[in-house]
């Protein structure tokens, strides 16, 4: 198998190093408008082929796929390209800038009968899935709400706001775990140095089964935070991403609510204070994980974990954020969300247990 990686600056050479150390790739070639980038990535790994222009790959018999990790605009006509031309396309998150490109590219793979992928690297990520599965198995009883922190200083984008830069990750996270999908979006941000570009938001997620959701995504801060709580009726989870060992902890404590009472002055909640532990999480890189699966779903025609349908659902998301930041944060529905819940395919209690690679 051929890959080609198209663009090799700050996240394309950890692709270009995933798909080489899988050593189930016979050529990679990296292609970048930036002659310096090319020859840094061939200083790096001399086995790889460079090249410029994208197009000189477009014909060529012998590639079979193409990994996106150029800027977010560039994703719809690069990833286009290439599935027009038969070529199986892996694309960086955020999978394009708007619902009705996403919703091209998918029908396009559709037509062609080629994998479309989206790196949503959180969903590949082990403590991800360890929670996905300790939620699944009713640990944390009821969720009562979720609230992701991703913060530091940098890196501003110059054509896309914090909340496409940032959220994605967390937005994928939160619908991998809960295998349910919001049905409208709040978002408040506010742009200090480029003209609406925010470079600080909180996003807040409303599902139907009143599950709420809050992404605050800073450019601004002075730290470096990488964290989400998840709050549920019987325990409550901190997984923070920064954390080398015991990434998550699961605290035993909680609200109860008196079962009764018949006058005021007799209401009273107890709180449990409980025992705190960190459940053993494998140790692997998420991104490794990913480049082979999607190889897998290349050489055996299976329908990626994070197909095209997964980028939309995230899409959908950013752009109901962004209606809603120009409309000072009032709640802007879901597009496309009778579509986007159909493919979702969970088993009805708003779980994903079938929700594996399946043929195409
Ligand atoms: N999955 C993750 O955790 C993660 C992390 C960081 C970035 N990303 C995503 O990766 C993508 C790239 O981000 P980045 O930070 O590496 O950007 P970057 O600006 O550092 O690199 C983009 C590269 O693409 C090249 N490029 C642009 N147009 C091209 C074209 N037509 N043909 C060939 N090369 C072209 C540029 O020269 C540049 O070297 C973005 O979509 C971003 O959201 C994902």
């Amino acid at each position: 198998m051929k890959i080609a990686v198209i663009g090799c600056g700050y996240w394309g050479p950890n692709l270009v190093r995933n798909f080489i150390q899988t050593n189930k790739i016979e050529q990679v070639i990296c292609c970048d408008l930036d002659q310096k980038r090319l020859d840094r990535m061939k200083g790096l790994y001399p086995s790889v082929e460079t090249l410029k222009d994208l197009r000189e790959l477009l014909d060529r018999p012998d590639l079979d796929a193409a990994v996106v990790a150029t800027p977010v605009k560039t994703h719809h006509p690069i990833a286009k390209e290439f599935l027009s031309h038969g070529k199986h396309v892996l694309v960086e998150k955020p999978f394009t800038h708007s619902y009705d490109t996403a919703l091209e590219l998918i029908k396009l793979a559709e037509e062609k009968e080629k994998v479309l992928m989206v790196d949503h690297t959180f969903e590949y990520t082990a403590a991800v899935n360890k929670i996905r599965s300790i939620i699944e198995n009713g640990e944390l009883g009821k969720i009562l709400y979720i609230s992701c922190l991703r913060a530091n200083l940098g890196l501003f984008q110059p054509d896309i706001n914090v909340v496409w830069d940032l959220a994605p990750h967390d937005i994928s996270t939160i619908l991998h775990i809960t295998g349910d999908l919001p049905t409208s979006v709040n978002c408040q941000g506010k742009a200090h140095f480029h003209h609406e570009i925010e470079d600080v938001a909180t996003t807040t997620l409303n599902f139907k089964n009143g599950v709420i959701a809050f992404i605050h995504s800073s450019w601004l801060d002075p730290n470096k935070i990488r964290q989400t709580t998840i709050v549920g009726s019987r325990r409550m989870l901190v997984y923070n991403d920064i954390e080398p060992q015991e990434k998550i902890k699961i605290y035993d404590k909680g609200v109860e609510v008196p079962p009764y009472y018949d006058t005021f002055a007799e209401f009273q909640f107890s709180y449990r204070y409980g025992d705190i532990y960190s459940p053993r999480i494998e140790d692997y890189e998420p991104l490794k994980k990913e480049c082979e699966h999607f190889i897998t779903c290349v050489q055996k025609r299976l329908c990626p974990l994070s197909d095209g349908y997964s980028g939309l659902r995230v899409v959908s998301i950013l752009e109901a954020a962004n209606k809603s930041m120009r409309q000072k944060g009032r709640a802007v529905p879901i597009q496309g969300l009778k579509l986007l819940s159909q493919k979702f395919r969970n088993n009805g209690n708003g779980l994903m247990m079938n929700n594996g690679p399946r043929s195409i």
